[in-house]
């Protein structure tokens, strides 16, 4: 691993930590993995700069959170402190603990009290680019995320650096007023193909890459001929997202945290809680491109800057310059192929469940009134989706990895799958291996909220 990667992350490590009231944190060497160490997470207010302007938000100290980085098989050891006026919990999204450490309150734990705290402790065995966020009510549409990446043993890949970047929509102590007709969309009319393309309706007058507005954004340093790593990491309320940089494409090695055979692109689309891993390689000689991101359906335009290092052009492009890259190819689920396909049994599955997206309701019902699903362990389980809504749904499975078919019979293994609306039909299916209790949703926060949860169950064969 280089050190010029070693030398940001411990530094990222070291700042979120030293802002988290943890006299441990802030003894342990700046290089380690937090593992079982122990990280201590305080929610509670916070403010947060935005350009010079403070907002008042709730946060991990930092927003995002601090970055949890471990190694695959590490014991994650977090301690969670309450300083909210409201009870909260830490869902770990994309891995797959015991039940009672997956964070949802009312369903695996009790929920954290003010004043009160809470020690997650648990394996973590699967490599991955995955997120932490509370899980109550809405407390995610503020700053209650971070990065958590655990790292393979051994690397496959080979890459010069890495950075992650959390596309975020945001309104927390922003005034909506205030930022409409100006600020950084950019003044060229919504993109045409994105027209049909929506996942959430509420208005949110920014979008933050990494908690920072266009105006002032986070540039990331590269030298010509580097290949640079990017976790991107959609964790919006109500934004599904295209991501695209300026003069370069995008090579897909690995979606929600699991391996692809690699397919180069021109730009990604992220529903809620989906992430892309992507190798780029830094082919230009110099300057600083734009890192674009911009809101399916809708206004809403963020950005970072990816700057060539010791280049004489580091002047970063207006806040508003849109990569045309932005039209270009996106990668299809059906093209990508798992490089670890689960171990399912052959044959036909031992349940099926079909279920029809209709406005925010989930095959007709709404939790918590609505039917779980049970699952015995040990089964097969297919769950198709069919969306007949107007709205794109990214709909996230608790404490499993499902594999979703697709043509090639070797589909991607995710955990949060994206159905396209009027009509999209997505099925997956997933091996019950994990008993409990576990969330069935749509990441959209909103729609969640009204409803459009289900919980698989497991029960007795
Ligand atoms: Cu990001 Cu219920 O999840
Ligand atoms: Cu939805």
């Amino acid at each position: 691993m280089p050190a010029t990667r070693r030398q940001f992350l411990g530094l990222t490590t070291v700042a979120g930590l030293s802002l988290l009231a943890g006299c441990s944190a802030k003894a342990r060497p700046a290089a380690g993995p937090p593992s079982a160490g122990g990280l201590r997470l305080t929610a509670a207010p916070m403010r947060l700069d935005l350009a010079g302007r403070e907002i008042p938000t709730w946060g991990y100290g930092m927003v995002p959170g601090p970055e949890i980085r471990l190694k695959a098989g590490d014991v994650m050891r977090v301690r969670l402190e309450n300083a909210l006026p409201e009870d909260t919990t830490v869902h770990w999204h994309g891995l797959a603990p015991p039940n009672g450490m997956d964070g949802v309150p009312g369903v695996t734990q009790d929920p954290v009290t003010p004043g009160d705290g809470f020690t997650y402790e648990f394996e973590t065995p699967i490599a991955g680019s995955f997120m932490y966020h509370a899980h109550v009510g809405m407390q995610l549409d503020r700053g209650l995320y971070g990065p958590l990446v655990v790292e393979p043993r051994t690397e496959e890949l080979s890459y010069d650096r890495e950075y992650t970047l959390m596309l975020d929509d945001w309104r927390d102590g922003v005034d909506a007023a205030d930022h409409a007709g100006h600020g950084a969309t950019p003044e060229t009319e919504e993109p045409p193909a994105a027209e049909e393309v929506s996942f959430g309706g509420r208005a949110y007058p920014l979008l933050l890459v990494d908690g920072r507005p266009p105006e002032d954004p986070r540039v990331l340093e590269v030298r010509p001929g580097d290949r640079v790593r990017l976790r991107v990491m959609n964790v919006a309320a109500d934004t599904g997202f295209r991501f695209a940089i300026a003069g370069h494409r995008l090579t897909v090695t690995h979606t929600d945290g699991m391996p692809v055979e690699s397919v180069t692109v021109d730009a990604l689309r992220l529903g809620m809680g989906e992430r892309y891993d992507v190798l780029v390689d830094a082919a230009q000689s110099g300057g600083a491109w734009q890192v674009g991101v911009q809101a399916e359906g809708r206004r809403g335009w963020g950005r970072a800057v990816l700057r060539y290092t010791g280049s004489e052009a580091t002047t970063a492009p207006v806040a508003a310059e849109r990569p045309a890259e932005l039209d270009g190819r996106l990668p299809s689920y059906d093209e990508l192929l798992s490089r670890e396909p689960l171990a399912l049994p052959a044959g036909e599955p031992d349940r099926v469940y079909d279920l029809v997206l209709s406005g925010t309701q989930i095959g007709g019902q709404s939790y918590p009134d609505a039917d779980p699903l049970p699952v015995a362990e040990g089964e097969r389980v297919r769950l198709t989706m069919r969306n007949t809504s107007a709205k794109w749904h990214p709909m996230h499975l608790h404490g499993h990895h499902f594999q979703v078919l697709t043509p090639s019979g070797r589909g991607p293994v995710k955990d949060t799958v994206t159905v396209p609306a009027r009509g999209g039909v997505v099925t997956f299916d997933f091996l019950a291996t994990n008993p409990g209790d576990w969330l069935f949703h749509c990441h959209n926060h909103h729609h969640m909220e009204d409803g459009m949860v289900r919980l698989v169950r497991y029960v007795d064969a």
